[in-house]
C-alpha cells in the first residue's frame, strides 16, 4: 500500500469485496468486531455460530477469521483442508491466556476421575487435554447430557464454571482463570443504570463476575443476548458484554437504546477488549491480499484438539 497515500475505508471496502471473490474467500467475523468489520463480513456470529458455520463450508478455499487468535484456530481445526487467514496474529485473548497448557495438565492429573470440560477460549494445547468443549452458547445443554454426579473439571473461566454450577446445581472444579473485559464491570454502576433507568433489562454475558450476574435479566452469550433484545417489548437495555455487540443490537433494533455498562474504572475503556479491536480493516485487506497470518496447527496436535470439538458440535 502507499503510505503517502492511504487507500479510504471505501476503497478498503471494495477491495475486500473483490479479493474475496477472486480468492474464493469467506470472511467470518465475531459480534465483538468493529462496525465496519461486522458489515463486510460474509457471516458474523458468537462463538458457537462461527465453529458450527465453518464446519459447514465445503467450497470456500480461505477462511478469514476476524476474531482473537482461538477462533482462528477453531476453524483451522474443523477446516484442516482450507487456508484458515486471521487479519492479526497478535489478537490473543486474556482468558485462554490464563491457562497454560502444561499447567492445566497439573490441574487435571491432580482430579483423577474427573471429566474435563472446557470453554472453547482456550489454546490448541488445552483442547486437546478436554474431552469436550463448550461455548457460552451451548455450556449448559451440553454439560446437562452428563449424569449428574460425573464429577467435571471446568476451565479456565471460573465466572462461567460458578454460573453453570448455580443453575444447574453440580459442583465443578474450576479452573481460576477470568477475562479482562468481563471481569471489569461495576456492580455498583450497573445499580445506578437500573435506577435511572427502571424499565431497560440488563442484559450480562456469563463470564462476568456473580455478582453482576445476579441483577441481570437475562443471561447469555452474544448471540443470546442479541436475540433477547429483539424479541424483547423493552424500549432500552443496559448492555454487560464487549461493547462490540451493540453495533448489531442497534442495526436489528433500530428503534431501542443500548446503554453500555461501565467498568469499575471509567477512564480505561475496558468493555472494548484490545485484542478483539486489534484487528482493522486495513489489516483485512492486507490479510485477503497477502494471504498471511496464517493460521497452522501441529498435526498432532490438531488431531488430538479436534475430537473435544467435534463432540461439542454432535452435543449441541
Ligand atoms: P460468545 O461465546 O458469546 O461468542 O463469547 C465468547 C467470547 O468471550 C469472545 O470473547
Ligand atoms: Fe478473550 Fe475476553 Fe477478549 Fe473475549 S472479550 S476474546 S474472553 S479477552
Amino acid at each position: 500500500m502507499d503510505v503517502e497515500n492511504p487507500m479510504s475505508a471505501d476503497q478498503l471496502k471494495q477491495e475486500i469485496v473483490r479479493l474475496k471473490k477472486e480468492k474464493n474467500a469467506v470472511v467470518l467475523a465475531h459480534y465483538y468486531q468493529t462496525g465496519d468489520i461486522q458489515d463486510i463480513a460474509d457471516h458474523i456470529g458468537d462463538s458457537l455460530a462461527l465453529a458450527r458455520y465453518a464446519s459447514t463450508l465445503k467450497e470456500a478455499r480461505i477462511i478469514v477469521l476476524c476474531g482473537v487468535y482461538f477462533m482462528g484456530e477453531t476453524a483451522k481445526l474443523l477446516c484442516p483442508d482450507k487456508k484458515v487467514l486471521v487479519p492479526d496474529a497478535n489478537a490473543g485473548c486474556s482468558l485462554a491466556d490464563s491457562c497454560p497448557a502444561d499447567e492445566f495438565a497439573k490441574f487435571i492429573a491432580a482430579h483423577p476421575d474427573h471429566m474435563v470440560v472446557s470453554y472453547v477460549n482456550t489454546s490448541v494445547g488445552v483442547k486437546a487435554l478436554t474431552d469436550v468443549l463448550v461455548t457460552s452458547g451451548n455450556a449448559r445443554a451440553i454439560i446437562d447430557t452428563f449424569p449428574q454426579d460425573q464429577p467435571i473439571i471446568f476451565g479456565p473461566d471460573r465466572n462461567l464454571g460458578n454460573y453453570i454450577n448455580s443453575i444447574t446445581g453440580r459442583n465443578m472444579v474450576l479452573w481460576d482463570g477470568a477475562c479482562h473485559v468481563h471481569e471489569k464491570f461495576s456492580l455498583e454502576k450497573i445499580l445506578q443504570l437500573k435506577e435511572q433507568y427502571p424499565d431497560a433489562p440488563v442484559l450480562v454475558h456469563p463470564e462476568c463476575r456473580k455478582q453482576v450476574v445476579m441483577v441481570a435479566d437475562k443471561v447469555g452469550s452474544t448471540a443470546a443476548l442479541l436475540a433477547y433484545a429483539k424479541e424483547s417489548n423493552a424500549r432500552r437495555f443496559i448492555v454487560a458484554t464487549e461493547s462490540g455487540i451493540i453495533h448489531q443490537m442497534k442495526k436489528d433494533c433500530p428503534d431501542k437504546e443500548f446503554i453500555p455498562a461501565p467498568p469499575n474504572d471509567s477512564t480505561c475503556g475496558c468493555n472494548d477488549c484490545a485484542f478483539m479491536k486489534l484487528n482493522t480493516l486495513e489489516k483485512l485487506y492486507r490479510c485477503l491480499r497477502d494471504e498471511t497470518p496464517e493460521v497452522n496447527i501441529d498435526p498432532e496436535l490438531a488431531e488430538r484438539a479436534r475430537r473435544p470439538i467435534e463432540r461439542m458440535l454432535s452435543l449441541s
